[in-house]
């Protein structure tokens, strides 16, 4: 896709000096969330992509499942990354713009934006994600960092690289934490890392985070802990869809139900139907039908071995600058170039 043809597709908010957002025009998003739920639920599996999960509901609850004692993997990941900042320092040169995939958790951002402060005069973020809660996020950074320009990306992960290829030819260091990449089927993983790599220049950094295979009692807590949260984000989606496409989904009448698959290496969660019903989707004039116990699909969370990690890196054209773990080997992080 052309320069032009792909920036005509966004509309520029500019704030103000420091900060602006991009946005695909209006129709975009909301034809393709109505038309990817309508076409998820009409499956013989049932399904609804975890990336609707972020409406600002899912993403503040998502930001309280990062702070359960049972969810380990926030807290180890901020914890590699606060061991590597002097690493990080001396690979990174001046250069550097900071590209996000998925704005996420402040705490891990600041890590890398302490960082670069320490060798730029000027920071340049940008954000991608495909919630607007991106803009507020980025107004809270914009406080703390007084030589920080900031510039988002409301769109998903494809668009947002897309965009940031075409924009210039300022050096980027892209960041994709919080094991995001286990969201995608294997294949799709593979395929996105691929992307990411052609959308690169040679001189360009990928770091990323990545959960690892370890005990399937601490994995089945860190997806259905005590509190219930993870249930609540879960069944958010439901509530999204009620909301945005005049749904009557009764969230009484379904319920949380997640697993860590061992065969498969991957947590699966689902939403589980308690009886037999009929929800009415009014905005789609569609209705879908459930059986007592059927499942929604909402969410695969793979989790890798260090080999598998390897392999996946060498198979997409990545060459493995450097690899850091926590002391329970629980989690991993990973500086990679094209090779
Ligand atoms: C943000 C996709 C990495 O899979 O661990 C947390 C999302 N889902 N609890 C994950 C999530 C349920 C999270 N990712």
């Amino acid at each position: 896709m052309s320069i032009l043809k792909n920036r005509f597709q966004y509309k520029k908010y500019t704030i103000d000096k420091k900060l602006c957002y991009f946005k695909p025009h209006a129709t975009k998003i909301e034809k393709s969330f109505s038309e990817e739920i309508i076409f998820g639920l009409s499956l013989k599996n049932k399904m609804v992509q975890p990336k609707f999960f972020y409406d600002i509901q899912g993403s503040d609850l998502f930001d309280k499942i990062c702070a359960l004692s049972e969810y380990y993997l926030t807290r180890t990941e901020i914890e590699i990354l606060n061991n590597i900042r002097e690493e990080l320092t001396i690979t990174l040169d001046s250069g550097y713009r900071l590209v996000e995939l998925g704005s996420g958790s402040a705490t891990k951002t600041r890590i890398i934006l302490d960082v670069l402060n320490k060798i730029q005069s000027k920071i340049e973020y940008f954000p991608i994600d495909i919630s607007e809660i991106l803009t507020e996020s980025s107004e809270i950074l914009l406080d703390s960092y007084s030589n920080l320009y900031i510039t988002g990306i409301i769109d998903t992960y494809e668009g947002g690289l897309r965009f940031i290829e075409e924009y210039d030819d300022k050096k980027n260091l892209i960041i994709f934490l919080g094991s995001s990449l286990g969201n995608f089927a294997e294949d799709d993983a593979i395929h996105f890392l691929k992307q990411i790599n052609m959308t690169m220049k040679r001189s360009d950094l990928f770091l990323i985070g990545l959960d690892l295979v370890k005990d399937k009692k601490i994995l089945d807590k860190a997806y259905d802990d005590s509190q219930g949260i993870t249930s609540q984000f879960n069944l958010n989606v439901l509530q999204r869809i009620n909301d945005d496409l005049g749904g009557n989904f009764d969230l009484n009448k379904f319920e949380h139900h997640a697993f860590y698959n061992q065969e498969l290496q991957r947590i699966e969660m689902y939403l589980k139907s308690k009886s037999d019903q009929l929800v009415h989707i009014s905005k789609t004039n569609t209705d879908v039908k459930f059986n007592k116990n059927e499942l929604i699909h909402t969410e695969y969370s793979h989790k890798y071995t260090v080999p598998q990690i390897k392999k996946m890196m060498n198979q997409c054209n990545f060459k493995i600058n450097n690899m850091w773990f926590d002391s329970n080997q629980y989690y991993c992080v990973l500086l990679v170039s094209k090779f």
